[in-house]
């Protein structure tokens, strides 16, 4: 078991997480997927707070993706359910470890009453700097890279910016995640290998982590032993490993 005394140095800067399989984790007992998805509210508040522990800067959770919308209708409205009361049942643990909320995805399709909750929460912890928590809701990479290049043609188009200088600063600045700094370590939960459409330009050179624990069995512990693993990569953005030494 790794404890947070052996990840001293070299701490990811921005972690993101694609939590996944609260349905077969609810399957396996005889549970509605709902209660996998309520159990995973757990899971949540174990990685936020062990993220503070661990000393990360960034914290970014994938929520609901823009496919999710395809479910059925009383799953979706479970999981909006699910956001709004944890969102009032977590807000005290943002005021108490100084945590910034952010979100990102088409937040605008989400249902009115999740939406006001998550821009009060939002709106409280404006000021906090010692970690900043992001939720994709309702959050598609390809939906965001279509935005933002709507959004730069737009101005193109007015002679706000002239096409050559569009360059990977530009682009940044008009994705949901302005502001935020690549990945440098992403995990996925229940043994799935793959993106499933999560921040697809951000995390060009992050390290993959992936884990067989079902997203509700998750603790500290095992985003403890994520970054430990992190630790022992040697990241070499293209150079040789001589250079680097
Ligand atoms: C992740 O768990 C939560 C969301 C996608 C909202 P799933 O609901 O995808 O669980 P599995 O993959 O069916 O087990
Ligand atoms: C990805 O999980 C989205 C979230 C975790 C919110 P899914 O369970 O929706 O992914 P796929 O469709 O199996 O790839
Ligand atoms: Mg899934």
């Amino acid at each position: 078991m790794i404890t947070k005394e052996q990840l001293t140095a070299n701490i990811p800067e921005h972690v993101a997480i694609i939590m996944d399989g609260n349905g077969r984790w609810a399957k396996k007992q005889g549970f509605f997927r709902a209660v996998g998805h309520e159990n995973g509210t757990k899971a949540v508040r174990e990685v936020v707070e062990g993220a503070v522990d661990a000393r990360i800067k960034y914290l970014t959770l994938y929520a609901f993706s823009t496919e999710n919308w395809k479910r059925p209708k009383l799953e979706i409205e479970a999981l909006m359910k699910i956001l709004v009361n944890s969102l009032k049942k977590e807000a005290p643990t943002f005021h108490k470890n100084q945590i910034r909320l952010n979100a990102i995805g088409n937040l605008d399709a989400l249902p009115k009453k999740a939406k006001k909750e998550l821009f009060e929460v939002i709106e409280s912890t404006k000021e906090y700097r010692r970690m900043t928590l992001t939720l994709a809701l309702s959050y598609g990479s390809r939906e965001e890279l279509i935005k933002t290049i709507q959004e730069i043609s737009i101005k193109v188009k007015n002679s706000v910016i002239s096409p050559h200088l569009i360059n990977e600063e530009v682009i940044n600045e008009h994705l949901y995640t302005s502001g935020l700094p690549d990945v440098d370590l992403l995990i996925r939960t229940s043994g799935e290998q793959r993106i499933s459409n999560f921040l697809l330009w951000q995390i060009a050179y992050a390290e993959l982590y992936f884990t067989d624990i079902l997203w509700p069995d998750f603790k500290r512990t095992h985003l403890f032993e994520a970054i430990y693993n992190y630790q022992q990569r040697e990241r070499r953005f293209g150079k040789t490993s001589e250079q680097l030494s």
